[in-house]
């Protein structure tokens, strides 16, 4: 039976892949290439060395995915595809619902015919808004603050209503907290469209020139420094918390949100200070306004991880920040 990853050529897919193969998965690939590119797909069978079946189509096409399900004995689905600019989905919100939430209905709506009822979702900590208390456990207060995050939430809402309707269903929530960095070798990595929204490939294109100097979105936060806290955790991490949630949903039925996190907060200053020291690289920047809907801090109890999947994050701030910038330097200009 194999395993079909949805937005596989994407950042955190692509990931996924690796340690899918590199476990002796046998997968199936799905991408529209809306936010990826063709070559990652080489990149991963080089880095596994090992091939696997690829289909470029959308989950929203449900003739192409209810081909997909009868051409393919399909076991479970890990399912990344989406958008997932939390900027864009402001300014246009419909393409997310449409995409994300129709998209995903049209996939769950193709296993149910398939009798395909394993799932593990790409959620985010976005689902908690602005956090009422910290760390944040999976039983506190969910909600959206964009369109970006309403739809996560949707999306697990409407998964639990679908759990509730045939307790057949095996349904894994995975509420990722601040994913950065690289697979070591640096031939995968994160490679945004245009500005980066985000603040480590934001670091990586000033470090390698791209971009004069960062923009720090507020130094007046009632933190130790002034900037923003969040849990970054390492991707390949992440990644391969996706392998424990698979291993579980094997083995028990029911519906988890489960958050993936290191259970660290690191401020916005901590991380332009440790990328500079670990790659002796200058990051010229600038304390700006703050930004609007950031949330002054962030970070997981990392806890039922554990308990649950026997998961825990190995790799260190050093480790992000060393592979982060080890990509870029690779592939100055992405892929
Ligand atoms: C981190 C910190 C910024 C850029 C978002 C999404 C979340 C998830 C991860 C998808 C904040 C500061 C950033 C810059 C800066 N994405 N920053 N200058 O906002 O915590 O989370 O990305 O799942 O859903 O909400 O991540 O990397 O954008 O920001 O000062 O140029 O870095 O203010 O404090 P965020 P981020």
């Amino acid at each position: 039976m194999s395993i079909l990853i949805t937005g596989g050529a994407g950042y955190i897919g692509s990931h996924a892949c690796v340690e899918f193969l590199e476990s002796g998965e046998d997968i199936i690939v799905i991408d529209n290439f809306s936010n990826s590119k063709p070559i990652v797909l080489e990149r991963i069978k080089q880095i596994a060395n090992k091939d696997f079946t690829f289909y470029e189509g959308d989950i929203c096409d449900g003739k192409f995915m209810d081909d997909l399900f009868a051409e393919n004995d399909i076991e479970a689905v890990i399912h990344f595809a989406g958008f997932k600019a939390v900027g864009e989905s402001v300014e246009n919100p419909l393409k997310y619902y449409d995409n994300n939430i129709g998209g995903t209905i049209t996939m769950l709506q193709c296993m149910k015919k398939a009798n395909v009822k394993n799932i593990v979702f790409s959620s985010s900590a976005t689902v908690y808004g602005e956090p009422e208390t910290l760390p944040l456990t999976e039983e506190c207060r969910l909600q959206a603050v964009n369109p970006y995050g309403a739809t996560k939430l949707i999306i697990e809402d409407m998964l639990r209503s679908v759990y509730d309707s045939d307790n057949e269903w095996r349904i894994s929530l995975l509420r990722y907290f601040n994913p950065i960095g690289a697979h070591s070798s640096g031939m995968i990595g994160e490679d945004p469209n245009g500005i980066p929204n985000n603040l480590m490939p934001y670091i990586t294109q000033v470090a390698i020139g791209k971009r004069e100097k960062l923009n720090i979105f507020g130094g007046d936060y009632l933190t130790a420094d002034g900037t923003c806290i969040r849990d970054y955790i390492h991707v390949v991490d992440l990644a391969k918390g996706h392998l424990n949630a698979l291993e579980y949903i094997r083995n028990h039925s029911g519906i988890e949100a489960v958050n993936l996190g290191t259970g660290n907060g690191y401020s916005v200053l901590e991380m332009v200070n440790s990328f500079s020291e670990i790659n002796g690289v200058d990051i010229p920047y600038e304390i700006v306004a703050r930004r609007a809907g950031d949330a002054v801090s962030c970070y997981a109890d990392a806890s039922k991880a554990q308990k649950l999947f026997n998961w825990q994050t190995n790799k260190t701030i050093k480790d992000m920040c060393k592979d982060s910038w080890n990509w870029q330097t690779k592939n100055p200009n992405g892929y």
